[in-house]
């Protein structure tokens, strides 16, 4: 069992290290104090192929792997964990569906300019009355023709307010429950598309999401995805997908608080020598050191089985993406909670990146499913054996 990163991975990995510390960590504090949209570095993971990485050249994207793809989102998080969730939305959510659910014109009219970043996309999924519960929609899809009638509202829509192309999911039959589920890609400018402005939340400032109404969306047959009644399972076997990118986007904000604690408990003296010396403090590094490291173990093992899936699109990773989702959000927490605690009052102080650490690990536990979610998906492939 070989458990290291191949050359080209470890390229990959550099790449996203360099882009990340020379550019984009040092707008990390402003990115996040002003809630601003980082458009320039946007644009500059399109020019990297951050934005498809794992949809293959031809297609628009870089032609990677997702091992490879994890690796990159850990680096880009690990300096903003804002911009990391704008590229795993547009990769995870938008890209990879498209890539394993649409025909061959929508590729080339959708997944080329947004695996290449010419666009953005983002994920309709969740509403305001449903989230976890994710067949319960209430946005539906009625057919008049040769198009189809939108009506309803989602929420918390990442990348939304500046998203090109939304993926959304109606409820197209209520009888069948979720198999009358139906997925639509639906361009921004569309008549009765209405994106809200953004939301306030306690992190990731930079990525905006926001609320999207559809009144009376009138969209053509041709941009449905796949077929009528798939939408469901689209929407599950990208979340397989997703769930792998907010792990390791999890997994990059947790190294970051532990470098920065390593390096303050060696600096910062107390009873006369760096608290480092200390056992409370050594103790605490050495259980953030050991979880990290699981983390990314069970993060490269599940994007190790998705590109097996690639191969084989009968393989469900489900499960291992669940418990790498589950693990790293929540040690994601913990993590930044034990770092803040070593910076002691530096920590709760928004003049060091401790506290934007900290706001920014909790999302993790709840989107993308919750750890709740992650625990019911988990237990009952246990139960089922
Ligand atoms: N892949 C393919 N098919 C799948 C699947 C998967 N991973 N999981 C389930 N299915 C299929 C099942 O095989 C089943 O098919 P049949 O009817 O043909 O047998 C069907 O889907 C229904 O499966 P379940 O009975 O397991 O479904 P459920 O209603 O019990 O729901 C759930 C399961 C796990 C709770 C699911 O609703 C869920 O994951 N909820 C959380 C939703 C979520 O993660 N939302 C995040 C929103 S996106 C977001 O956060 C984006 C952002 O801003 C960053």
């Amino acid at each position: 069992m070989n458990i290291s990163l191949t050359e080209d991975q470890q390229m990959v990995q550099k790449l996203a290290r360099d882009f990340a510390e020379r550019e984009v960590l040092p707008k990390a504090k402003e990115l996040d104090q002003d809630a601003r949209w980082p458009k320039e570095l946007v644009s500059r993971m399109a020019e990297l192929g951050f934005l498809g990485v794992a949809v293959p050249e031809e297609l628009g994207g870089a032609g990677l792997d997702n091992v490879s793809y994890a690796v990159a989102i850990e680096e880009v998080s690990r300096a903003c964990a804002s911009t990391g969730v704008i590229m795993s939305v547009n990769n995870s959510l938008v890209c990879d569906p498209l890539l394993k659910f649409a025909n061959d014109e929508q590729k080339k009219e959708y997944l080329a300019p947004l695996a290449s970043g010419e666009k953005l996309g983002c994920f309709g999924l969740t509403e305001p009355s449903s989230g976890s519960d994710a067949s319960d929609m209430q946005t539906t899809a009625v057919k008049d023709g040769d198009h189809w009638v939108i009506n309803g509202s989602k929420n918390w829509i990442t990348n939304g307010p500046h998203a090109d192309v939304i993926l959304v999911f109606c409820n197209t039959n209520r009888e069948l429950g979720n198999r009358g589920t139906t997925a639509f890609i639906v361009d921004k400018g569309t008549e009765g598309f209405n994106p809200q402005p953004r939301d306030h939340k306690l992190g990731i400032h930079a990525a905006h999401s926001c609320t999207m109404f559809f009144e009376n969306c009138r969209v053509h047959e041709s941009k449905m995805l796949n077929a009528e009644g798939m939408g469901f399972k689209i929407a599950m076997s990208t979340l397989d997908g997703g769930r792998i990118g907010i792990a390791a986007q999890a997994l990059g904000i947790a190294q970051a608080a532990f470098e920065k604690a390593v390096a303050y408990s060696k600096e910062r003296k107390a009873f006369g020598e760096p608290i480092a010396k200390k056992q409370a403090i050594a103790f605490k590094l050495a259980d953030m050191a050991t979880q990290i490291d699981a983390a990314r173990l069970l993060i490269w093992r599940a994007a190790a089985l998705k590109d097996e899936a690639v191969k084989n699109p009968k393989l469900r990773h489900s499960q291992e993406s669940a418990v790498a989702k589950l693990y790293a959000s929540e040690m994601a927490t913990r993590v930044t909670h034990q770092a803040l605690q070593v910076f002691g009052g530096y920590g709760y102080s928004t003049e060091y990146d401790m506290e934007r650490h900290y706001r920014d690990a909790r999302i993790t536990e709840i989107y993308e499913g919750t750890s709740e979610i992650m625990r019911v998906v988990i237990a009952a492939n246990v139960l089922r054996g």
